[in-house]
């Protein structure tokens, strides 16, 4: 069943640029135009949504945070993203203008589900982006967006999140491409280095060995620490998270601009800290910014590993490793910049004795409150 792997998370890891292709198969016509026909929700109704709020758990939520990047750049329609059990605790303001997207691999997160049909009653349109077929909360909403990740064993959740990051693409740009918004050659690029983006994948997979290695010289650390910034910052708090439920470590992911607000009072002699780094190119302040904050927890004795897109030799100096990553756009580069983060997880949860397919405690899909 493994396919030879040494666990199911090793291959689903390693099943990512298939999960991806598919998830994108049949979605981006010839001329880069958004092919999503199963939303059901009609375009009219799209065109009049005043508000995205997404609703998710756990990694399903780190997918959401990057969405509302993607969403307001490529839509100007304000987002939201909202911990689903905090939600509806919390009395929020929807109604028929506000589009509920909720993000779930399982489609049965109580939690989720919760928010959802808290949603409808207050009359918002729900759309699902979830990766089992007739599962819950697809079945409760007015439209439902697969993810095609195919069935995820190991607890920890690797390809559901990348295909998930593709979905929110997907329907971020749709939206973009209904209310005739940013629609230039951009966005045109963008789509089709979206298209494109599971050979980016596959070639991050390719070098993963320095990952390991580096992960098995840290199995005796006590924390890591995970920085980013824009998109990067997800990723960082994905990265976190990971460490956390395999190795069983203590790991914080952090925006990289709050450092100086008090998590640098953390920096101690050999900490290891990844930072993922923005490209140079685009957003370039927030590239210039994060190299000075590698800098300065360097300087406060750091053990530093920066995740970097491929030519950006500004890290260099104040890397102690440099994990390169494939050109992309800016907000897709959560799709190449978390796998790493995923390998080196996996990596240290081995080097460590630990079961990695099934965490303690945890539980594939939580269907409790
Ligand atoms: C982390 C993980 C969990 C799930 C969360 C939501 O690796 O797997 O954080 O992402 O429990 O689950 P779904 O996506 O099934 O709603």
């Amino acid at each position: 069943e493994k396919g030879g792997h040494a666990s199911f998370m090793h291959k689903e890891i390693a099943e990512q640029p298939r999960a991806v292709a598919d998830t994108l198969l049949g979605r981006i016509g010839a001329d880069g135009e958004l092919i999503l026909d199963e939303l059901r929700i009609p375009a009219a109704e799209l065109r009049e949504v005043d508000k995205v709020v997404v609703v998710a758990c756990g990694t399903a939520f780190h997918a959401g945070l990057i969405a509302k990047y993607a969403i307001e750049h490529w839509t100007r329609v304000p987002c939201e993203v909202e911990l689903a059990s905090e939600f509806r605790y919390r009395d929020p303001i929807l109604d028929a203008r506000t589009l509920v997207v909720t993000v779930s691999q399982s489609g049965e997160t109580m939690d989720t589900l919760m928010a959802l049909r808290h949603a409808r009653e207050q009359g918002s349109r729900v759309l699902a982006i979830c990766n089992t077929n007739g599962s819950t909360i697809p079945r409760e909403s007015d439209a439902v967006l697969y993810t095609h990740a195919g069935p995820e064993v190991a607890v920890a959740s690797t390809k559901a999140f990348l295909t998930q990051l593709v979905a929110c693409y997907l329907v971020a740009l749709y939206l973009g491409q209904v209310r005739g918004t940013k629609w230039g050659d951009e966005v045109l690029g963008v789509v089709r280095d979206l298209a494109d983006i599971a050979g980016a994948v596959e070639r991050v997979l390719a070098d993963m060995e320095p990952v390991r290695e580096l992960a098995r010289s840290l199995a005796g650390a006590g924390t890591v620490l995970f920085l980013g910034r824009h998109v990067g910052y997800p990723v960082a708090l994905e990265g976190a998270l990971k460490l956390k439920e395999l190795a069983y470590m203590h790991a914080e992911g952090f925006a990289a601009g709050e450092l100086k607000h008090g998590p640098i009072a953390l920096v101690e002699d050999g900490l290891p800290v990844v930072v993922v780094v923005p490209s140079p190119r685009g957003r370039s302040v927030l590239h210039d910014k994060i190299v000075s904050n590698i800098q300065e927890i360097r300087a406060r004795g750091a053990r530093t590993i920066v995740i970097a897109e491929e030519g950006d030799e500004t890290v260099v100096p104040y890397a102690d490793h440099v994990v390169w990553v494939p050109v992309t756009p800016t907000l897709l580069q959560p799709l190449v910049a978390t796998v790493p983060l995923q390998v080196f997880a996996c990596e240290l949860a081995v080097a460590r004795g630990n079961e990695v397919d099934q965490p303690r405690n945890l539980a594939k899909s939580v269907t409790v409150e």
